[in-house]
């Protein structure tokens, strides 16, 4: 029997159980977590990011050429491109929130303390 590693994706809490060597992005898919792409995953668009901490970054495949490439100085913090990282093990990643869903909840919150001044 093969080794399955488990891959989960904060902040959605989802996990999923994956043949070694899967991207993250097959992953993602599997889990039914939302990572936006435009490039079909050849590291082309790099929407696909993740964020992987130090502690987790072993359980994922060394960066791609296209990944040192594209990403350059961001790989040293700890961002990975779904579509090129490999599961290598059991592993966590956080997905960065949508741009503009984030921008959208800015904008909410910013409406929210506008009320609450006046109320
Ligand atoms: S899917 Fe486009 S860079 Fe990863």
């Amino acid at each position: 029997m093969t080794r399955r590693h488990e891959v989960a994706f904060e902040p959605d809490g989802r996990s999923v159980s994956v043949r070694p060597g899967s991207t993250l992005l097959e992953a993602s898919r599997r889990a039914g977590v939302s990572i936006r792409t435009r490039c079909g995953g050849v590291a082309g668009c790099l929407m696909c990011k993740v964020n992987v901490s130090a502690e987790q970054a072993a359980s994922l495949s060394p960066p791609t050429q296209a990944e040192i490439r594209k990403l350059g100085s961001l790989l040293s913090e700890g961002v990975r491109l779904s579509c090129q990282a490999r599961a290598q093990g059991d592993v966590t990643v956080t997905v960065p929130e949508d741009p503009l869903k984030a921008a959208i909840r800015k904008k909410l919150a910013e409406q929210q303390q506008e009320d609450d001044w006046w109320s």
